[in-house]
């Protein structure tokens, strides 16, 4: 980001003659800092590395099931699926009560279609697990089982680049600079 654009939105003092973000305006849109956080670290941060890497782990153990054909990998599968599905609604959690309570992440219209974006992952990840747990290990992977995995590592990858989007490029949940 420019300085220039910087400036525009909000971090600093309004320039004559140019177009300015009235968002960007309202008090405490710069509030940005996480309040989930464990000295000053953010928590959702934490925990979405174990949805991202099981929902891939998923797609991986259905892959090594068809190559093998030994039931361990169907089983694998469930429990990746579960664990991704259960961790991922945590992490869900602690965004959703970091969405609401930090103005700056809560006036960002980023932040929302982060949590739109993450709803939709969630939706798939749940169905993932309970289309196996439904179907038994073994029956549920051809198919259906191998394309829900399919679709979830995509939306993962999606969720997980729009999240550090969120980081990188908005600053959403990091610290001011101390010095
Ligand atoms: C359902 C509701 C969710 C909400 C409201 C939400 C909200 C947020 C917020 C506010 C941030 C900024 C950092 C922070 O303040 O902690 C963030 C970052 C991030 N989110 Fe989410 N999130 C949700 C679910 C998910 C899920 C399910 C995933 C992935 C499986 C995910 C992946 C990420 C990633 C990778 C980052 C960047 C973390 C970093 O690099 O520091 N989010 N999210």
């Amino acid at each position: 980001m420019t300085d220039d654009r910087r400036r525009d939105s909000g971090n600093g003092p309004p320039r004559r003659g140019r177009l300015q973000d009235p968002i960007a305006l309202i008090p405490h849109y710069s509030i940005t800092e996480s309040r989930i956080a464990i000295a000053g670290h953010p928590i959702h941060a934490m925990l979405v590395a174990f949805p991202v890497a099981l929902a891939f782990c998923t797609f991986g153990t259905d892959a090594l099931y068809l190559w093998t054909g030994d039931a361990f990998w169907a089983r694998a599968a469930i429990w990746a699926a579960g664990a991704a599905f259960l961790i991922g609604l945590l992490a869900g959690l602690v965004g959703t009560v970091e969405l609401l309570m930090v103005p700056g992440i809560r006036l960002r219209a980023a932040s929302w279609t982060h949590f739109v974006i993450a709803m939709t992952l969630l939706s798939i990840l749940g169905l993932n697990w309970g289309y196996r747990l439904h179907s038994g290990a073994d029956e549920a992977v051809l198919p259906y089982g191998l394309l829900i995995s399919a679709l979830a590592m995509g939306m993962t990858a999606l969720t997980g680049w729009h999240g550090g989007k969120l980081v990188f490029e908005y600053q959403v949940g990091s610290s001011k600079p101390s010095g």
